[in-house]
């Protein structure tokens, strides 16, 4: 095992007894909860100065240092750059993009004073994690420092198609940073087989051996697909914990005997939102029996709120909700439940446990967690179904999901269907499948497998 300390840095970050929706704060506070090491990132908050003061507070054997960003910092780097440029970007939505030079320029002054102040937190033997797109010319910047430590980078979101990728302004001086990491990880072997082409055809950079890259300029760095996974033992005891909880006693009460599907995603256009609660609609318009029997609860914390394409999903799921209600519901019968809340996930395990159906339908994700956490969630004597997108990450290591394409209505409301009348032994089958995947790729040997290939 390696001597050093794990030194891991992004943008958002999981302080103790904070609600930190998303699956980069949900997994790395679980791989550092077990490793121990230092946190580096920003505080969520907004000051006079960027990088002023790093605040540091210690929780196990985990160590917090976070700094503050300026308002122009956090529009043009978090808000500009990060979140109107690259975002829409990996999640294949070109119509969405909006470069300006302004806000690369923000993202290139974070990442400077970021490596600033990681660059005096090194010790010789650490090893240095830096995660997402937030981040990605970071250790270019720290290599410009003089820090000569391994450096691993991992993204959590897709990766597109080269083709998509080069329509970004710039791209060959943003993506050629990577080559200043020793590992570059990716989710699935198709954001690995986008990452190999881009460089090989549009760098120039040669393939070798095991997934080993060689820019034109003799840099040579690692690839890998690492498939990040849950607490898989932690989730499914915190389910069966949470039945005895007020809150799930008094969902369970509500319901009455209707059976429920639930969707739990930050408010987000990458996660196909307004084609659910259409699919949602057509069901209870094809299947007028169901009416009064079925219930959705779609928990949808906003996110990113200063971002006008997320100020414009906002309303537009208004307006859904608003009109399927209107259009179905009856004095004692709500069809759908839209909540703009977080919860946390002691008790958001007990909500998929009582939930039949899980609804995860991105149009495009790296991985989502929430569809691992509500299986690993079910009773195993009684388990509900999974319902997901072909287009998260997750699909390619649960296919005993009813696997939909999203964007499809009808054959999301079919799978809604199925899902709703399925027989307890087939539930069990599938469940029982997906249940050995995940807890065989759990988030500790995600970890275990990332590390061991940087420390290679
Ligand atoms: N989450 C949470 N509370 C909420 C909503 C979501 O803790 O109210 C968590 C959820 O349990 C999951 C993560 O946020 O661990 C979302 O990760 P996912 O990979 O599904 O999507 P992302 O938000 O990263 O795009
Ligand atoms: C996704 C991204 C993460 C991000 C999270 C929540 O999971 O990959 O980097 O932390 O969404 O978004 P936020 O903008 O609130 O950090």
């Amino acid at each position: 095992a390696h001597k050093g300390r794990l030194i891991v840095v992004s943008n958002r970050v999981a302080l103790p007894q904070q609600t930190a929706t998303g699956g980069l704060a949900s997994a790395m506070r679980d791989a550092l909860q077990e490793r121990g090491g230092l946190w580096f990132g920003w505080s969520g908050k907004i000051a006079a100065q960027t990088a002023g003061k790093v605040h540091t507070l210690r929780d196990g054997n985990v160590e917090y240092a976070t700094i503050d960003l300026s308002r122009r910092d956090h529009d043009d780097f978090y808000d500009g750059y990060a979140n109107r440029t690259l975002w829409p970007l990996l999640h294949y939505r070109p119509d969405l993009v909006d470069y300006n030079r302004r806000h690369l320029d923000g993202y290139l002054r974070v990442n400077s004073l970021f490596a600033d102040r990681v660059a005096e937190l090194i010790a010789p033997d650490d090893l240095i994690w830096v995660n997402d797109y937030h981040l990605i010319p970071l250790a270019a910047m720290l290599r410009q420092r003089g820090v000569r430590n391994r450096i691993g980078f991992f993204l959590h979101t897709p990766l597109p198609a080269a083709g998509l990728l080069i329509t970004l302004p710039r791209h060959r001086e943003l993506l050629e940073t990577l080559a200043s990491y020793d590992l570059v990880g990716v989710h699935t072997a198709r954001d690995l087989r986008a990452l190999e082409d881009y460089f090989v055809n549009d760098l120039g950079a040669t393939m070798q051996r095991g997934h080993r890259l060689r820019t034109s300029d003799g840099r040579r760095f690692k690839a890998g697909a690492f498939a990040i996974g849950i607490d898989t033992q932690k989730v499914a005891h915190d389910a069966a914990e949470a039945m005895n909880l007020e809150e799930i006693d008094s969902l369970h009460h509500s319901l009455e005997g209707r059976a429920m599907i639930i969707g739990v995603d930050r408010l987000d256009y990458s996660k196909g939102l307004p084609e659910r609660f259409d699919a949602y609609a057509m069901l209870l318009e094809r299947v007028p029996e169901l009416h009064r029997k079925v219930t959705f609860l779609q928990i949808a914390p906003p996110s990113r709120s200063t971002v006008p394409e997320y100020r414009q999903i906002r309303r537009e799921l208004e307006r859904r909700a608003g009109h399927i209600n209107g259009m179905y519901a009856a004095p004692d019968w709500v069809p759908i439940r839209y909540v703009n809340n977080s919860f946390p996930h002691s008790l958001l395990d007990g909500y998929y446990r009582t939930a039949r159906v899980g609804l995860v339908t991105p149009l495009r994700d790296g991985m989502n967690l929430v569809a691992k956490e509500y299986v690993a969630s079910q009773d195993p004597k009684d388990p509900g179904v999974l319902v997901l997108s072909r287009f998260a990450g997750a699909a390619q290591e649960l296919p005993q999901a009813l696997l939909v394409n999203p964007a499809d209505p009808e054959e999301v409301a079919e799978a809604l269907e199925q899902a709703l009348s399925m027989p307890l032994i087939e539930r069990k089958r599938r469940w029982r499948a997906m249940m050995d995947t995940l807890e065989k790729q759990d988030v500790t040997a995600w970890r275990q497998s990332f590390l061991g290939a940087l420390m290679e």
